[in-house]
């Protein structure tokens, strides 16, 4: 970790208590991890949106197995990016629903394009995507 730097901020109190409720919510027992935390957010957001910029991301994916060649069509698009496909996890939910998370890793542009391909495939029924970094340099 590099040396620590301390800074003050001028807030307004209403919105520092705010602030502090919804942090408390969260768990968070100080401030400063709190503002850290936001800050690695903006961060990660920022390199999400460049297109070339290294991530990895979470796909969630619920669709219903009984739709037609749907289980075969997104396996076969994990296949055509089966380098980018580092892990899938399938949960049968229920008699007709599944559950798939996928760990996508590759460039931002890429990882999004796939997710919205599989997202977009007629028959799943709720999808979303998580994008973050290894967190190399935060
Ligand atoms: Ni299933």
């Amino acid at each position: 970790m590099s040396d620590l730097s301390r800074i003050g901020v001028a807030i307004d109190s209403k919105l520092l208590e705010k602030f502090d409720d919804h942090i408390a919510r969260r768990g968070y027992t100080n401030r400063s991890e709190a503002f850290r935390d936001l800050i690695r957010d903006a961060l990660i957001e920022k390199t999400a949106q460049r297109p070339d910029s290294q991530v990895v991301g979470t796909l969630t994916l619920v669709y219903d197995h009984h739709v037609r060649m749907l289980s075969d069509r997104l396996t076969e698009m994990q296949h055509d990016h089966y380098n980018h496909v580092l892990s899938t996890l399938h949960v049968h939910l229920d008699h007709d629903n599944c559950l798939e998370v996928l760990i996508l890793k590759g460039k931002a542009g890429m990882v999004q394009k796939l997710a919205d391909a599989l997202i977009s495939t007629k028959g799943v029924k709720h999808g979303r995507l998580t994008i973050t970094t290894s967190g190399a340099g935060l």
